[in-house]
Formats: C-alpha cells, structure tokens, sequence
C-alpha cells in the first residue's frame, strides 16, 4: 500500500476564510473556494473529496494543520446532515457545485472512504508537525550545542600565524601563539605589536587614547610558549600555520591529539594540503576542519571555512562563528585542492612566473601589467614574494604530484631555483624582488 496521489487540481493555497465559506453540509462552494475569485483553474473545488468544510487534498503544514483543526470541530464527518429534497423529507443526492461535473471515478484500490480520509489527513497532519517540530528542535539542538571558542592556541608564529593570533586576541579571545624558538615568536610579537599600531592610526585616528588601550588589551590577550604540548589542555581551538608540509603537520597533530580535551577543535591553515588527510592523522576526525586565512590577516576579509565529509555539523558552525567573531566573512567549501581562491589564484602566479622563465615579458612589465590592466592591487610576482615563495613551491609539488600531467601544476625551475637559495620572499628580504 502506498500513498495516495494527491488530486492536482486541490494544490492551491487556501485561506482560513476559504473552508469558513465552504457550505459544509451542502457541498456548495464559493467562488474563492474554487481557486480565487474568478475560480481561475474552472476545476472543481476540493470539498468534494475531502472533509466536509476542509479541503482535503493540499498536504501542506498550514493546511493539514488547517484541517486538523476542522477535524476537532467536525468529530464525525460522515454524518453530516444532508438537505432533506423539498416535499420529500428525503435526503438529497450530495450536490456539486453547478456547472461542474461530477468527480471522476478514481480506480478503485485509490478511493477512500471518509473516515478513512480524514484518518488519513490526521496523519498527516501529525507527521508533519512531528517533522516540523523534530527539524526546528534538531536546528535549536544544533545551536545549542556549537562550541563559543574563547581560548585559541595557534602553532606557528610566521605570517599567517602571527596575523591570526593578532585578530583573535584583538576580538578578546585569549590565544597563545607557539613556535619551535623564543627568537621567533620575539619577532611575531614585535610584528603584531607594529601591526596594531598601523591598525590604530586607522581605527582610532582621533582616538590615541582608545587606540592604546586597545593595543595594551590585545597584547594582554597574547601570551607565547615554545611547547604546544604543554598549552593546549584547556584550549578550545588549535589553529594550525606550520609549514606547508603534510608530514610535519601530521606528526604536530598527532602529538596535540594526546594532549588536548576532548572537546577541542583542530583546524589548519593550510592553502594546498587536504584536511581529511590531517584530520585522519587524530582520532577528532569530527572536530578538524580548514580555516584557511588570507594574507596580510589583519587586513584581509576572507575566511574559508573547510568541511571534510567527517567534520560535524557542530564543528563547522563553531568555525563559521569563530571566523565571524574575528571580524571575517566566512565562505565554506568542501575540501578540494586549493578550496576557492588559491584554485584559481596559483595557476595564475604560475604561468606568470612561465611568462618571464621563457622571456616573454619582464617580472616588473607582467606586475603592472595586471595592475594596470586586470585592476589587480599586487602583480603576480609580488604576490609571490609577498606570499613566501617556498609555500608557492609546496602548493605546486603538491598538486603537480597529485596531477603530474595537468600543465596548470607543472614546477618551475626558476621558482625551484629561487627556494633553494633560501630566497622566500619578503619574509627573507629577497624573491623575486629585493626588500630592505
Ligand atoms: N603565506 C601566505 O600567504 C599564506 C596564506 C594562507 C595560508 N597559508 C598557510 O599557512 C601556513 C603557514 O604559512 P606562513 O606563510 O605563515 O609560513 P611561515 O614560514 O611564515 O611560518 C611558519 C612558522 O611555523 C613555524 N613552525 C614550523 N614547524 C613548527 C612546529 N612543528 N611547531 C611550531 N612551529 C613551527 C616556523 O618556525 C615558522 O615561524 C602554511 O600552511 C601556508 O600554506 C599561507
């Protein structure tokens, strides 16, 4: 046995009003009951077939809760009084609307009888409500359970490290930013705190005194450490910005996974690594996602928040809140080689750094070429350098590994030549370009 296919003709959206003027014992309908003023459709109105006074056919919430509330009032549908035929004191043949033809015979295994409809439309009635209060419970659930991150651990204390521990604490999160040496994580604070200061010649360029006390509560929200083991047991998100290598990353999430609570969020920064590969390395396969940041943090909008197929529903909208509490716009993508921006963005860079390899155009000619012409703020090469050209590097070999005959990915040896060097980019004072 299955469902009944409901008659087309009864998918109209009805009123309060609309079986308030339905003649429920006589069948007569009015004309709005027949699909609007006009009766548009010509069709034959659903009281026919249905409860008396209720239209019976439309399975939507508010009319089968429309109809429910008819079934209280009408307790017995079946014995409504029928017009006794003039003279007779005979009950009158149940009438149609004029004009209308009588309903088609249904095949008979379809048709129902009343009672049966009406346990059938009580049904529904009760199955969508459980549905509709299941759902919006399950959503409330849902919200309930997401995790308010306050306390926020980030491993790695270069570029992007540095820049997202600025922006947490900055939102009044308390983070503490871990890195291999002391040496490293002095210059990250020295970069944040002249990173704040640009921020408040800003923000608060009528303000010094506000804009102090926001630099003097941010730094207060910072404290470094040079062992993550050690800092992560109360911790609510390990935000991870190492180098972009899938080993090491591997091996630090290994190791965080003995040490942190349960409750804890893993996510990474990574730009190419897949997250489901990271996330595999623990055993919080549910709480790890991406949180992939964009460079210089501060000042960049952009978040991509990454699901992996095992990330809960609960992680995810923990990550999206967090993002938005640091002052980002989140967008979300599944977890795809280089998510959004950087599939698209690296291959430019790549075929930029061709151009200039096989002596097309110089590196300064393809810079403001694209800034002048595309309306790109940075040139592909500064974009690089700005970047860090050993992560460009890794981001190719990544994909060119994965895919070695997609020419988008192929390796350049100049790139190659430029990393080996150990010239990176800005963040070593010499790339493509050189920076004092
Ligand atoms: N540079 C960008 O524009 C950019 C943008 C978005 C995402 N990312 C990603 O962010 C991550 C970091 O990039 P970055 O540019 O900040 O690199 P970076 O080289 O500037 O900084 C990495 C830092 O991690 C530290 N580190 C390395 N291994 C560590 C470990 N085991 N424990 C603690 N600290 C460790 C290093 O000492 C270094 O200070 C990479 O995964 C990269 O793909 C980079």
């Amino acid at each position: 046995m299955g469902w009944t296919r409901w008659p087309r003709r009864s998918f109209q959206p009805r009123r309060l009003s609309d079986s308030a003027s339905v003649s429920s014992g006589s069948g007569q309908v009015s004309a709005e009951a027949k699909g609007g003023p006009q009766g548009s459709l010509g069709r034959r109105p659903s009281v026919s077939r249905g409860l008396a006074g209720v239209p019976a056919a439309c399975p939507c919430p508010c009319c089968l809760a429309l109809k429910e509330s008819e079934v209280a009032k009408v307790k017995d549908p079946t014995r409504l009084p029928r017009r006794r035929a003039a003279g007779t004191g005979q009950p009158e043949p149940a009438a149609f609307p004029r004009g209308g033809a009588r309903p088609s015979p249904r095949p008979a295994r379809l048709r129902l009888t009343r009672p049966r409809r009406s346990l059938r439309a009580f049904a529904m009635a009760f199955a969508t409500r459980q549905f509709v209060r299941a759902a919006s419970s399950d959503a409330a659930t849902a919200a309930a359970k997401k995790l308010l991150i306050k306390h926020v651990t980030i491993i790695g204390g270069g570029l992007m490290g540095a820049g997202i521990a600025q922006v947490a604490a900055a939102s009044g999160h308390t983070v503490v930013l871990v890195d291999q040496s002391d040496e490293i994580l002095k210059k990250s604070t020295k970069g944040i705190e002249e990173s704040l200061k640009r921020v408040i010649k800003k923000k608060f360029a009528d303000k010094p005194e506000a804009g102090a006390e926001f630099i003097q509560k941010t730094l207060k929200n910072l404290t470094t450490s040079t062992d993550a083991a050690s800092v992560v047991h109360s911790t609510d998100l390990v935000i991870e910005a190492i180098v972009e290598n899938l080993e090491v990353k591997n091996k630090l999430f290994q190791t965080l996974d003995k040490f942190a609570p349960e409750h804890t969020i893993f996510a990474s920064n990574t730009s190419s690594l897949q997250i489901t590969k990271m996330a595999n390395a623990t055993t919080r396969q549910d709480r790890f996602g991406g949180l992939h940041f964009f460079n210089p943090v501060p000042m960049m909008k952009l978040v991509e928040v990454i699901k992996t197929p095992m990330t809960s529903q609960k992680t995810f909208e923990s990550l999206v809140d967090f993002s938005k509490a640091v002052g980002k716009s989140p967008v979300s993508c599944k977890d795809t080689p280089g998510f959004i921006v950087n599939r698209l963005l690296v291959p430019y860079m790549m075929e930029a750094v061709r151009l200039f390899e096989r002596g097309d155009a110089s590196k300064e000619d393809i810079d403001v070429a694209m800034k002048l012409g595309a309306g790109y703020p940075m040139g592909p090469f500064e974009l690089l350098d700005y970047v860090g050209l050993d992560t460009s590097k890794y981001i190719i070999d990544g994909w060119h590994s994965l895919e070695p005959n997609n020419p988008l990915f192929a390796p350049s040896p100049l790139l190659n030549k430029l990393v080996e060097e150990k010239k990176l980019g800005k963040k070593t004072g010499e790339g493509f370009y050189k920076y004092k």
